[in-house]
């Protein structure tokens, strides 16, 4: 016979497993989806760049947009925040940069865990985590490894800025071995991006990467040289600019598993 306590039956502890932490709110993963529904379109365009690459035009939702530029606001003028990160020969960057998850620099990689100014890098956000889990899903038919991404580089250009040809090369060798995806996500302004199998300019190829696009490459893509030749001015949904007050120029988050 059971326990009794106040006259209520006690059930026999062996028969429930009240070792299991319970808790209210759903989890991690449910909220994550949760989320991700309100951000990707159900209407959007898929295009081969290559094998292992592939970009998703108009994924994200206006709403998405805007959640995704909050956030970033949110964090962006506290410590780990946006800052003007310099080369390894002491040039500036043409663009501000911060880092969610993990700090990565250009000169000092992903050796330390804090800033010069001792500031370490914001959570990373469950939602973008969301946006690249299920991003690598949609894009799964080119056989790409599914990763949850541990770092999210987000870099803000204004119309005057760039950035130069390189590799995202520096994460663990296994993952790049492996061809781990890297996601990509366009918001604001229009940038003309150059990509190519090899640093020769001839051969470089040229998309359009605008608001609400995702860029996804891995695979034997993982090591593609790319980046930001221009940022086109008067391009970018003004209903974006309106709702979030962002200052005109385009946010881009990288997001991958060191
Ligand atoms: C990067 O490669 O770090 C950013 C690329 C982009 O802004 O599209
Ligand atoms: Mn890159």
């Amino acid at each position: 016979m059971s326990k009794q306590y106040h006259n209520i039956p006690c059930p026999n502890i062996e028969d429930e497993s009240e070792a299991e932490p319970f808790s209210l709110i759903m989890t991690d993963k449910v909220r994550r989806n949760l989320v991700f529904d309100r951000w990707r379109n159900s209407i959007f365009d898929r295009k081969e760049l290559g094998p292992g690459m592939v970009l998703f035009k108009n994924y994200l939702t206006h709403m998405g947009q805007v959640d995704i530029v909050n956030i970033c606001q949110k964090w962006a003028m506290g410590p780990g925040g946006f800052y003007h990160p310099s080369n390894r020969n002491g040039a500036k960057l043409r663009l501000h940069m911060m880092c969610f998850g993990r700090l990565w620099d250009p000169v000092t990689k992903y050796e330390k865990s804090y800033r010069s100014d001792g500031s370490a890098p914001p959570p990373l956000p469950y939602e973008f985590i969301s946006l690249a889990e299920n991003a690598i899903q949609d894009a799964q038919v080119h056989g790409l490894p599914s990763t949850l991404p541990d770092i999210c580089v987000a870099n803000l250009y204004s119309i005057y800025d760039r950035l130069g040809l390189h590799q995202d090369c520096d994460e663990h060798v296994g993952g790049l071995d492996r061809g781990l995806p890297v996601v990509s996500i366009s918001i604001g302004n229009s940038a003309e991006f150059l990509y190519g199998h090899t640093r020769d300019e001839n051969t470089l190829e040229k998309v359009l990467l605008e608001s609400g696009d995702v860029l996804i490459f891995g695979g034997k893509s993982r090591l593609i040289f790319h980046g930001v030749k221009k940022i086109l001015s008067d391009s970018g949904p003004s209903q974006l600019f309106q709702e979030t007050l962002l200052k005109g120029g385009r946010l881009n988050l990288t997001l991958k598993h060191h």
